[in-house]
């Protein structure tokens, strides 16, 4: 007789493209991932990432801001969708809203976001140009759970990416996003199975020579 194992539920929320939540639905297909993707919020009924989700058989809710009035009342809307499918995690991955105070409260520890760039370096939009523009050698990708300052909380995958010399952005930022891709999965398998904690806001491994032998091996 098969165990049925309880895994987590899982909201990815988006805004565009979606490679990142392809890349987690994709992870999570194993059957010893450690979490289900149970539903895609987008805030856009036109991103690109719906499709993909609809493709995935994953379930989509488009929640649009136009319908609220202000960005409580938004992320009130958010909260109770999210407590309605039983959510226990929140992954953002290229949702482009600013999330309220009352919101990050509530949902403490529970959400993480991606972000292109080493952190707290680059935080906000045009990271790849930015670096580009500082002539910067390395850059990279960052996985944290979210804070109430923007692209900020505690880190729990950082992965350095070489910056070239005749790089533009478009081509640096299809190398970092192809980080991006492995390190999202892992943080949320990390986040979900419990296998790090916080020691005064600082993420701390059960196994640091499992995540140690993952990032050398990507
Ligand atoms: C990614 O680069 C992510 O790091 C940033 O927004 C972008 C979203 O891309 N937060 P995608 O929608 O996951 O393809």
């Amino acid at each position: 007789m098969a165990i049925e194992i309880h895994k987590p539920n899982v909201a990815i929320l988006i805004s565009g493209r979606g490679s990142n939540m392809e890349a987690l639905i994709k992870a999570s297909k194993e059957p010893d991932y450690p979490a289900k993707i149970s539903i895609v919020i987008s805030d856009k009924d036109d991103a690109k990432g719906l499709v993909i989700a609809k493709r995935h058989n994953i379930k989509t809710i488009i929640i649009l801001k136009e319908k609220y009035n202000s960005r409580i009342d938004y992320d009130q809307a958010l909260s109770e969708t999210l407590s309605k499918e039983n959510i226990q995690y929140i992954c953002a991955a290229g949702f482009m809203r600013i999330l309220s105070e009352e919101f990050i409260d509530k949902w403490w520890n529970k959400i993480i976001n991606i972000h292109p760039s080493l952190l707290p370096s680059y935080k906000g939009l045009n990271t790849h140009q930015r670096v580009l523009k500082d002539k910067m050698k390395v850059t990279g990708c960052t996985v944290h759970i979210v804070r109430k300052e923007l692209d900020n909380g505690p880190i729990i995958i950082q992965f350095e990416v070489p910056v070239k010399s005749d790089d533009t952005e478009k081509i640096l930022s299809k190398r970092v996003l192809k980080m991006e891709h492995k390190i999202y999965p892992y943080a949320l398998m990390l986040l979900s199975s419990k296998k790090i904690n916080l020691d005064n806001d600082i993420v701390k491994y059960e196994d640091k020579e499992s995540l140690d032998n993952f990032l050398t091996s990507i």
